[in-house]
């Protein structure tokens, strides 16, 4: 099944990028194209009828799926980036990683006020980016459809963090 699929292909790499990190390394199931399709079918299933807009993915792995999950909805994908890297004009939001601070910006015009958003990541740690990444489609007007992650960091209770905002929180390897 989905998570035995994606719990082998993943790579754990001791001490990224700081001492005391296990870095779950995504990149073997980027060389598997028929793991990458049943992932995004995967999340599609689990999100059936959830109303989705659009689908937010966080720079830069969360825009590996995000984009994918998108075209496979029929719906766009919105880039959410560290700072600096969006050239139009910008919402910006400071937030705490695992390991050091970040600034994540969306374009002003990214959507339309009222639309249901999808937050997707590649991995679920403290939920630190996904939190300000609601925080800041919900400053803009948006609605937080829910999250999708392909990894789940259980020991640090970012689901816990996050399900307040959205229940709809997929998560497809723990
Ligand atoms: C990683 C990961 C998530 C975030 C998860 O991104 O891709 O975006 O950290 O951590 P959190 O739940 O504690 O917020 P990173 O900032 O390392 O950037 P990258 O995707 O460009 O490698
Ligand atoms: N992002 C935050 N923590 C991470 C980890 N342990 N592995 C990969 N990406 C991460």
């Amino acid at each position: 099944m989905i998570e035995q699929q994606i719990k082998t292909a993943i790579r754990d790499i001791h001490d990224f990028p700081k001492p005391g990190i296990v870095f779950k390394d995504i990149t073997p199931i980027l060389k598997d194209h028929a793991l990458c399709h049943n992932i995004v079918e995967a999340f599609a299933d689990q999100l059936q009828g959830v109303r989705i807009d659009a689908v937010a993915g966080v720079e830069s792995r969360g825009f590996l799926f995000g984009l994918m999950l998108a075209m496979r909805l029929g719906v766009p994908f919105i880039p959410v980036r560290k700072a600096g890297k969006l050239p139009f004009t910008v919402r910006r939001k400071v937030y705490e990683l695992e390991y050091g601070t970040a600034t994540i910006e969306l374009h002003t015009d990214a959507f339309e006020p009222g639309s249901h958003i999808l937050i997707h990541d590649d991995l679920l740690a403290t939920g630190g980016t996904v939190s300000a990444t609601s925080e800041l489609i919900q400053e803009m007007g948006g609605i937080v459809a829910g999250f999708s992650f392909v990894v789940g960091l259980g020991f640090l209770n970012g689901e816990q963090k996050i399900r307040p905002i959205s229940e709809r929180v997929v998560v497809l390897a723990n």
